[in-house]
C-alpha cells in the first residue's frame, strides 16, 4: 500500500502528539510542516525528521508531493487551510472544530464531496478503548434502551496550562467550540444524530488575565459565551444535559453518564481536562440490581453502591498524558481511502456537530428550540485489531 503524504500546517502546542503517533503508523508519512516563520518549522523539521519546512501554509498547500494536509493551526484559520487545501485537490484532516460557522462548513463538506476528496476532523477520542467500550455496551443492548444522559465539562479556562490561550476565549472556540465537541462527538458517535436543541449560556467576566505560563499577565479579551448549558435531544430519543464551561474554580466535574433501562454507565474524571477528551480509562457501571432502594437493608444508611468495572478489550485505552494517540482517526481516514469505505471520524458527523454547536449558541441567543438539518451515519465501531483489521 502507497504511504499517504502528509503536509502538516500549524506546529503549536499539540503537534508533537501528533508528529510522533503518526510515526508509528506505515500508512501514512510526514513529509512537509509549515509555521508562521521558515526558522521554528525548520526547528520542528529536524526534531521529526520531516524532509521539508516552509514558512506559510499556503506553501504546504502548493507542494506537489503532498497528498493530504493536517491542519494544526488554532480554529480561527482551520476554514482557509481546509479550503485551499480542497481547492488544491489534497485531502485534509483538521483539528476541531471543522470551520468557526456551520455555513463554513458545509462549504467544506460539499467541496470534497464535489471533488472526491475526504475531509476528516478531529477529536478522535471517541475511537479510543473507554468510548468503543461503551459502545459495545450500547449496541450489544446490554444498557437498554438510553434515555438520557448528562455530559459535564466545567473548569477554569486553558489559561493555566496553555502557553498562548488567547484564542481560547475568540469565536471558534470557547468551551463550547473547543471542549464541546469531545462530549458532542462522545455522544454522536454513541447515539447518533441531534434532532432538537434548547440552550442557555452566560460568562462570568469581559476578559481573563494569564495566570502563569510564557503569556503570564497578559489580559484576554472574553469574546465568547464561557457557561453553556444546553439539553439535546436525540433522533433515537435520549434527551442529554451538556454544560460546558470555563468559569467554574472547582466541583466534582467533569464527568458524562448516560441512562440506560438497564443500567447506568459513567466516564469520571477528576482532572478537570480530561473526560472524553482522552482516549482510555474505566468504563463503569451500575445495574438495576444494585439500586440502592431496591435493598430494604441498605436504603435507610445511604451506603455508597460500588460501580462495576467493565472489562475492556479495545485497543486505545491508555490514560497516560504521554500516551495520547491523537491522529488515530487520520489514520483510519487513509485506511477509509484505500479501503474504499466511510472514514469514521468523517467530515459528516464534524458537521453535524458544528451544526448543533451553532444551534446551541442560537437558541440561548434568540430563545428558540433549534433543529439541525445535517445528518450522519454513525461510525461503525473499531476493530478490536485496527489497524492489523484493514488490508
Ligand atoms: N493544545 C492542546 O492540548 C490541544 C489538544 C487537542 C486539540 N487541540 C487543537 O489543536 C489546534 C491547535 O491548538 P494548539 O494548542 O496547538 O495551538 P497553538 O497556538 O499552540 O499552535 C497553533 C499553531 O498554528 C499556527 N497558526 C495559527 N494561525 C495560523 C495561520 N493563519 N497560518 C499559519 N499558521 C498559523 C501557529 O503559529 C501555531 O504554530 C486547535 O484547534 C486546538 O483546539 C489542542
Amino acid at each position: 500500500m502507497e504511504k499517504i503524504r502528509i503536509g502538516v500546517i500549524g506546529i503549536g502546542d499539540i503537534s508533537d502528539v501528533y508528529l510522533n503517533n503518526l510515526k508509528k503508523y506505515d500508512a501514512v508519512e510526514v513529509v512537509a510542516c509549515a509555521s508562521r516563520g521558515l526558522e521554528k518549522a525548520q526547528r520542528k523539521a529536524a526534531q521529526h525528521g520531516i524532509p521539508k519546512a516552509y514558512a506559510s501554509g499556503a506553501e504546504v498547500i502548493a507542494d506537489p508531493d503532498i497528498d493530504l494536509i493536517l491542519n494544526l493551526t488554532t480554529p480561527q484559520a482551520h476554514y482557509e487551510y481546509n479550503l485551499a487545501a480542497l481547492k488544491a485537490g489534497k485531502h485534509v484532516y483538521t483539528e476541531k472544530p471543522l470551520a468557526m460557522t456551520y455555513e463554513q462548513g458545509k462549504e467544506l463538506v460539499s467541496l470534497a464531496r464535489e471533488k472526491g476528496l475526504l475531509i476528516g476532523c478531529a477529536p478522535d477520542t471517541f475511537l479510543g478503548g473507554r468510548l468503543q467500550n461503551i459502545r459495545e455496551l450500547i449496541d450489544s443492548g446490554k444498557l437498554g434502551r438510553i434515555t438520557g444522559g448528562g455530559a459535564y465539562f466545567v473548569g477554569h479556562g486553558h489559561e493555566f496550562h496553555h502557553p498562548a490561550p488567547a484564542f481560547f476565549y475568540q469565536p471558534g472556540a470557547g468551551p463550547l467550540y473547543d471542549m464541546g465537541p469531545y462530549y458532542m462527538t462522545a455522544l454522536l458517535s454513541l447515539l447518533g444524530p441531534v434532532k432538537r436543541v434548547c440552550a442557555m449560556t452566560t460568562k462570568a467576566g469581559e476578559t481573563r488575565t494569564v495566570p502563569s505560563g510564557p503569556s503570564k499577565g497578559q489580559v484576554l479579551p472574553v469574546d465568547v459565551d464561557t457557561h453553556i448549558n444546553a439539553i439535546l435531544e436525540f433522533a433515537c430519543g435520549s434527551i442529554v444535559t451538556l454544560t460546558c464551561s470555563f468559569d467554574v474554580w472547582d466541583s466534582e466535574l467533569p464527568r458524562m453518564e448516560l441512562y440506560g433501562t438497564e443500567g447506568t454507565v459513567l466516564i469520571d474524571e477528576k482532572d478537570p481536562i480530561s473526560g472524553p477528551n482522552l482516549f482510555g480509562g474505566d468504563t463503569l457501571l451500575r445495574t438495576p440490581a444494585q439500586y440502592r432502594w431496591a435493598d430494604p437493608e441498605r436504603r435507610p444508611e445511604n451506603v455508597e453502591t460500588p460501580w462495576t468495572v467493565v472489562p475492556n478489550a479495545h485497543p486505545f485505552n491508555s490514560v497516560s498524558h504521554e500516551e495520547n494517540p491523537r491522529g488515530i482517526g487520520l489514520v483510519d481516514m487513509v485506511y477509509a481511502m484505500h479501503n474504499h469505505r466511510a472514514p469514521r471520524a468523517s467530515g459528516d458527523m464534524a458537521l453535524h456537530s458544528l451544526e448543533v454547536m451553532e444551534c446551541i449558541l442560537k437558541s440561548a441567543h434568540e430563545h428558540v428550540f433549534c433543529e439541525p438539518e445535517t445528518t450522519f451515519e454513525r461510525p461503525a465501531p473499531l476493530p478490536l485489531d485496527f489497524p492489523n483489521s484493514e488490508n
